[in-house]
């Protein structure tokens, strides 16, 4: 299932669990921990008091009170000693028995701060790096939709240094005054955030499907410009009905034949390409489904197209690659470097404030 970067006050995240970067007496401090404390209320260092403490790299559970989710799990990360104490481990441990309790909970979205990187001292880089490995290797066996919240702008300045390469591609680009669009992003969406699904079966209202408002829109105008050329001849004198009876193989056709023709199962798909299993199913019962432009980017990448093969399946949904949209070109610059990664790509696309391939 999805994982996404968000940049966010974990206290105001709307998903079934939070965790909390906690110490071993679970009765709060500073931080994160000192954030979730003051926003769950007095009733959340009760319910801790009766957990007898949590041990480095181990995690416990509790109810949230009042805030916007069902539960905390605190974790307590290690202390940074120069990465040679078993620092590592012990938080890869905070990130996979975190997950383990979310999943046994029957959480359905979860939130991680960065553990360890604050008072902590864990490297953000390194603290990152534990982070996207584990739990991208949890959700290769399970169906959960995670985000990871960079909060401070040293965790989001850290992501940004990865990608220096791009940053001069893209500030030249500006510099030629290719003219610098977002894709217009939907409301509250400011920095690639992907708003997580609201916990307590409220409407699952993800802004991918606003995002999908807005490239249905682009898709509108991509297509209209598409059906101002005027028809070829034959196609003039031919009936509206004959016209609609040649449509182009559809998106979701194409989808599913590049799926069959790579030997790929539908699951090693839609993982690889970060895209919620439910978005999978309605895509495959579904032939004329048009997925948002970065879904169908995603997919794109899952498959390992080719430039002309990502325009092309882009083209089925009504989309085009443009140079004049940052993602666009950091998507190109992936693809043109043979990098296949939807989450490296997502954490470049994160550090330059784009939306995030998957949904
Ligand atoms: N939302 C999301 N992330 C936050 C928030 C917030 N409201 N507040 C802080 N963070 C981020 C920090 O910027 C940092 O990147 O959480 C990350 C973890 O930092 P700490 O909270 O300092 O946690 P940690 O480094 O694991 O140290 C734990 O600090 O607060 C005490 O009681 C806690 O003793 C424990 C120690």
């Amino acid at each position: 299932m999805p994982f996404f970067f968000v940049r966010q006050d974990i206290t105001k995240m709307h998903v079934d669990a939070i965790v909390n970067a906690a110490n071993g007496t679970l009765l709060g401090g500073g931080g994160v921990d000192g954030a979730i404390h003051r926003a769950a209320g007095p009733r959340l260092v009760q319910e801790c008091a009766t957990l007898g403490g949590c041990r480095t790299g181990e995690a416990k559970r509790t109810l949230a009170y009042d805030l916007p989710c069902k539960y905390v799990i605190h974790t307590v990360g290690p202390v940074w000693y120069g990465g040679s104490h078993d620092e590592a481990r012990l938080l890869s441990d905070c990130y996979r028995n975190s997950l383990r309790i979310a999943a046994d909970s029957g959480c359905e979205s979860v939130a991680f701060p960065l553990i360890s990187s604050g008072v902590y001292g864990y490297p953000k880089d390194q603290a990152i790096r534990v982070a996207v490995e584990t739990i991208r290797a949890f959700l290769q066996k399970h169906d959960l939709t995670v985000y990871l919240v960079l909060y401070d702008s040293m965790a989001i300045r850290t992501q940004g240094e990865r990608f220096g390469e791009l940053r001069r591609m893209l500030d030249n680009l500006e510099r030629v005054g290719r003219p610098e669009q977002t894709a217009p992003s939907a409301p509250g969406r400011k920095f690639g955030f992907a708003k997580p699904a609201r916990a307590r079966g409220a409407e699952k209202a993800r802004p991918i499907r606003q995002e999908a408002q807005q490239d249905d829109a682009e898709a509108q105008v991509f297509a209209a410009d598409a059906c101002e050329a005027p028809l070829p001849c034959a196609a003039s004198e031919a009936s509206l009905e004959d016209l609609l009876g040649q449509l182009d193989e559809s998106f979701a056709q194409m989808l599913f034949r590049l799926i069959d023709e790579r030997g790929m199962t539908d699951a090693e798909c839609y993982k690889k390409a970060n895209i919620d299993r439910k978005l999978f199913s309605k895509i495959r019962g579904n032939v004329h489904y048009r997925p948002s432009k970065m879904t169908a980017l995603a997919f794109a990448i899952a498959l390992e197209l080719s430039l002309d093969e990502t325009r092309e399946l882009l083209g089925k949904a009504g989309y085009a690659l443009s140079h004049s949209y940052k993602a666009d070109l950091i998507v190109e610059y992936f693809i043109g470097r043979g990098v296949y990664d939807v989450m490296e790509i997502n954490e470049a696309l994160f550090a330059f404030d784009q939306a995030l391939l998957g949904a």
